[in-house]
């Protein structure tokens, strides 16, 4: 993976250095970066920033956006993505800056976790509220900018898109549906020469997992007296720091891949090691193998796999 990374950056267009962005600050292009202040969008908003790009970076804390307004060719802006009034004044915001929108990134993402057949529905909502209709409302909102610019949009999704997992399931429902708008948007905007694409990590050091326990403390979740009681116990003794995980670097660059690539990609997997990606290619040939099994049109082994060096071939 680290690999196909650095082939990557080989794709970059000479604008995009920064030396460049010095000489021709006009040509500067902006990207929106939603959920800047942590985690991914933190380490993206740097790279993009120091990369040439003019970052309009979404946070929705008064500290955070006062961190993020201290780095070089970065603006906060307060933008909450479940409050179409803050989405609203985002737009006018980057309008009246003139320089338009090159890029959005629909980065900001919660994590529920919990067995579904005991799930609260307003856990659920909110689980979608902002991974699903997050991203659907600010791309809404800044298309016309999106397709002025012949631009860019890539929504951070997961493997959690490709795999499920117990007690995850609420998250993945989320991260299969980001899959789902990504095809279509593609489809939908690739008339007006956007390119859609969406970026798949696997696991990197985040808050994402601390602010869902925080979340489930303040809610008094125990789990006493779930079906499922020891195992929520369990993991709620976990530890959920998630720092025994690499830094998200190696996501930021997938993003800048993805902004400056002439033609991006539509689905960028990027996995710490083989184990992770050993888990998602695995369970999306799953789905393929019970798809067809046992089905009146059923192909066998060979039109399979000659399909399968099709897709490889990008056909
Ligand atoms: N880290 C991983 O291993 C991993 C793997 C696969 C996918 N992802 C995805 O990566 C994305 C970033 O997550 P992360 O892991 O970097 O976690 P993180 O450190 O918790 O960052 C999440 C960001 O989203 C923001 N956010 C949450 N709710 C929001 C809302 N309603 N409106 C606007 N922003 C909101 C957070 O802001 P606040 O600080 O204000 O809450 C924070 O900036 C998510 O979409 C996540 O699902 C992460």
């Amino acid at each position: 993976m680290r690999h196909v990374m650095t082939l990557a950056l080989f794709t970059l267009l000479p604008w995009a250095s920064p030396s460049q962005d010095e000489a021709t600050p006009s040509a500067q292009r902006a990207v929106l970066v939603t959920g800047a202040n942590s985690g991914i969008g933190r380490t993206t908003t740097e790279l993009l920033a120091k990369s040439g790009f003019f970052v309009y970076a979404g946070a929705r804390k008064d500290e955070d956006l006062a961190e993020l307004n201290k780095i070089a060719n970065v603006q906060a802006i307060r933008l909450d993505v479940t409050k179409q009034d803050q989405i609203d004044a985002a737009v006018e915001t980057v309008r009246a800056a003139g320089r338009g929108l090159y890029g959005l990134i629909n980065n900001a993402g919660v994590a529920v976790v919990g067995p579904l057949i005991e799930l609260r529905e307003q856990d659920l909502a909110f689980q979608f509220d902002v991974n699903v209709f997050g991203p659907y409302r600010v791309t809404k909102a800044f298309a016309p900018m999106l397709i002025d610019s012949k631009g860019r949009v890539a929504t951070t999704g997961s493997i959690s898109g490709t795999v499920s997992w117990a007690m995850g399931g609420a998250y993945s429902m989320s991260k299969f549906a980001v899959e789902a708008y990504t095809d279509a948007l593609a489809a939908e905007l690739a008339p007006f020469g956007v390119g859609v694409s969406v970026v798949d990590p696997g696991s990197y050091k985040s808050e994402i997992m601390t602010n869902t326990r925080q979340r489930m403390l303040d809610a008094g979740y125990t789990g006493k007296g779930s079906r499922y009681e020891r195992q929520i116990q369990s993991m709620l003794e976990a530890p959920w720091d998630r720092s025994e995980f690499d830094e998200p670097d190696d996501v930021a660059q997938a993003f800048l891949a993805v902004l400056t690539a002439k033609e991006p990609r539509r689905r960028v997997m990027v996995v710490p090691d083989r184990e992770e990606a050993e888990i998602t290619i695995r369970a999306a040939l799953q789905r393929v193998a019970q798809l067809n099994e046992n089905q009146p049109h059923a192909f066998d082994r060979e039109t399979l796999i000659r399909m399968l060096d099709e897709a490889m071939a990008g056909e």
